[in-house]
């Protein structure tokens, strides 16, 4: 793929590349005519403190991405927002959140996060977003959207005294009151449904908020019935899934589904990699990840090229202070790997903080 840094229009393009807090996504054919983009934005945690304050480092992440992806050329096809968009889903934060959003030129699709969720179970984010799981089809690709982050109702509705206990206990990362994310059987019936009619030659892109494989439970970077839900995705020639939450790069192959997580606008979540209690209950990525210190700012921020030409996912992520890197599906291993930088003998030193 040619270098993508025209996609910013105007002389200090160059510049607002480099620092792009967004995820751009390209979907390549065979036949160019049916490529298309569509941009990423994702986990920005727009945070209430009284009044008409809200933490200004999540507005500045937020507005920042809806500006430059106003500024993408060619024009994104839509806009996808990948959950947390609140930090603690009050009406303030979201609506705050929604009046950045709605800044944004062209089409916007929304996943539900776990932030925006456990307060009223989703009701004002659905008022302002519309529903929590539903699919569509573009040029040729049939996209899902699921609500992963729903759990057990014995915690949703009689663990706790109130909804803002609820959001509280489920908002941590590492909260040990949190409950596993889990798609649920009612929304996989769903899914069951809505993909029979699809052919199974058919690229598809399922986005979810929480990973729809199981990294690590002790941070609920996890979803609980993630193996049923690949399993109604395997009958798919190409099945990419993407997903925000992590707030981190990750990837991974498990049979014919390639996962692909996608930056924040708000701040990085350190690798469980990096903690030493998760390391014996890590299951194996196909890829390590580069990143010599996950505690820079913005680390986790940056945009990313997906190209489904071969019926596989590449993705160009194109890195804050740190650099390039191109993930791309190699036949012979039959998995996502770094073009250069997947030996550990070549991994990346700490970026530069901005
Ligand atoms: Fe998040
Ligand atoms: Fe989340």
């Amino acid at each position: 793929m040619s270098d993508r840094r025209d996609f910013l229009k105007g002389a200090g393009a160059a510049a607002a590349v480099a620092t792009l807090p967004l995820s751009l996504v390209e979907l390549a054919f065979a036949d160019a005519a049916q490529n298309f983009t569509f941009a990423y934005i994702s986990d920005s945690h727009i945070q209430h403190i009284s009044g008409a304050k809200f933490v200004n480092n999540w507005d500045r992440g937020l507005i920042r991405a809806v500006a430059e992806t106003n500024l993408l050329t060619p024009r994104p096809d839509f806009v996808m927002f990948g959950g947390d968009l609140a930090q603690l889903g009050t009406k303030a934060e979201l609506d705050h959140g929604a009046e950045m959003l709605s800044k944004l030129k062209g089409q916007l699709r929304c996943v539900m996060g776990e932030h925006d969720y456990y307060l009223d179970l989703g009701e004002y984010w659905s008022k302002l977003f519309g529903p929590q799981w539903y699919s569509f089809d573009h040029k040729g690709v049939h996209f899902v959207v699921l609500n992963s982050v729903l759990t057990h109702d014995d915690w949703t509705f009689k663990r706790w005294p109130t909804a803002e206990q609820r959001m509280l206990e489920m908002a941590g990362l590492d909260n040990p009151n949190g409950s596993p994310f889990m798609v649920g059987e009612k929304q996989r019936e769903w899914l069951k449904q809505d993909l029979a009619k699809v052919d199974k030659a058919t690229p598809v892109v399922v986005f979810s908020h929480s990973p729809l494989q199981k990294i690590y439970k002790g941070w609920n970077f996890w979803t609980d019935d993630a193996d049923e839900v690949q399993a109604l995705l395997k009958p798919f020639d190409k099945v990419n899934v993407i997903y925000g939450h992590v707030h981190q790069i990750q990837y991974n192959q498990i049979g014919n589904i390639s996962f692909h997580a996608v930056m924040a606008t708000a701040w990085p979540w350190p690798y469980p990699q990096s903690y030493a209690q998760a390391k014996p209950l890590l299951p194996k990525l196909t890829v390590p990840m580069n990143r010599g210190n996950p505690f820079f700012e913005r680390d986790a921020t940056g945009w990313q090229f997906i190209d489904v030409a071969t019926g596989r996912v590449a993705l160009k992520y194109n890195l804050y202070n740190n650099t390039n890197r191109t993930v791309a599906f190699n036949p012979a291993t039959g998995r996502p790997e770094d073009l250069q930088f997947q030996d550990p003998a070549r991994q990346l030193g700490p970026q530069v903080h901005y």
